[in-house]
């Protein structure tokens, strides 16, 4: 078979991403450009400022893209494009661009979802291995996915109420560290000591997540604490609050592998680049004997190579979107 060059688009959130991937495992350019600095003013994303940064952005990210990779539009066979789910405004842009570009050059339009993009974000690091089990961690989404081929998704849990992500970021604001907390908080938690007394959240059997009520035992604490005319040790906090959030992903994630028989194990979204999270599961998977994947840091965030990964095999399944193509911000996986 020839070589599938797919020209992907990521637009969902606050980071304009194009990207060439080749036969769903290469890639070939990618540009990111994330408008982090400007929404940290703001203590998150606003998602007003977001759309409009993605249209002034997004041409110069297709140029510098294709210029990158040394290619032109007649070199690309399709154009793959995250359709949701997002922020709606900032996924029009990507969406938009994707169907003119296609419309243009006459290729096949791929939708795909943003979740199949960040599970395939393991695929740039080795190819999937079946069946297996992946533990999704970003901003907007907290799950367990069973994979029994490419392309096949089964949700088995996933959170009730905040995003791992979301509480990473609402903890970080909690103790006073700057927008996106998790990277910060991950750095802090290396840093302190377990002292603060935190549940461990939704201890059962299923294969459920609740963070909101560590949220608010780390809010309470801090404000006892302010009663108190105490400081809280921002570093301490973190740590107890990491170790609370490590602990249930990997005890439930492991009950997943072990119940469902399956031998690998993948990690994605953006809270994957979590230090404290790839440590454990790295030390529980080499006892347990379980192939663990986890993507480089660079693809752990939002970018386009991931959905130029996932749009590879989406092409190849023959899933197709015409120029009626809307985005969604809320979308199941499938
Ligand atoms: O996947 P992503 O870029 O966007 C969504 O699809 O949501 O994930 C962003 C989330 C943010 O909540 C950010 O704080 C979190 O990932 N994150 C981390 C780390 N790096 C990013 N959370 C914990 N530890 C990290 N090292
Ligand atoms: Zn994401």
């Amino acid at each position: 078979m020839s070589d599938i060059y797919i020209l992907a688009f990521e637009s969902s959130c606050d980071e304009t991403s194009v990207s060439i991937v080749k036969n769903g495992r290469e890639e070939i350019a990618t540009v990111v450009l994330s408008q982090m600095d400007i929404h940290a003013l703001y203590g998150g994303v606003v998602p007003e400022i977001a759309s409009r940064m993605h249209i002034e952005n997004i041409t110069l990210v297709i140029e510098e893209t294709l210029q990158k990779a040394h290619m032109s539009m007649k070199d690309i066979d399709a154009i793959a494009v995250t359709y949701g789910p997002g922020l709606i405004g900032s996924l029009l842009v990507g969406v938009q661009a994707a169907k003119t570009l296609a419309y243009i050059y006459k290729k096949p339009l791929v939708p795909v979802h943003h979740i199949a993009g960040h599970i395939y974000a393991n695929n740039l690091v080795k190819p999937l291995e079946f069946p297996l089990i992946a533990l999704v961690v970003s901003g907007g989404h907290t799950e367990l996915i069973y994979m029994k081929e490419d392309y096949t998704f089964e949700k088995i849990g996933g959170t009730l109420d905040d995003a791992v992500g979301e509480a990473y970021d609402k903890v970080a604001r909690v103790i006073g560290l700057s927008y996106p907390g998790g990277p910060i908080v991950d750095k802090y938690a290396h840093e302190g000591q377990d002292t603060y007394s935190l549940p461990l959240p939704k201890d059962d059997n299923s294969y459920d997540f609740s963070f909101s009520g560590l949220k608010s035992a780390v809010i309470n604490v801090v404000h006892n604490e302010e009663q108190r005319g105490n400081k809280i040790v921002s570093e301490n906090m973190a740590t107890s609050f990491q170790n609370r959030v490590v602990e249930i992903l990997t005890k439930k994630t492991i009950k997943a592998v072990k119940e469902y028989n399956v031998k690998n194990l993948i990690v994605a979204g953006g809270v994957s680049a979590n230090k404290g999270l790839r440590d454990k599961l790295e030390e529980i998977c080499k006892e347990e004997r379980i192939h663990l994947t986890v993507p480089a840091i660079k693809y752990c965030t939002d970018n386009a190579a991931m959905i130029g990964a996932a749009g590879y095999y989406a092409f190849l399944l023959g899933r197709r979107a015409g120029l009626d193509l809307n985005a969604k911000a809320n979308d199941t996986l499938k």
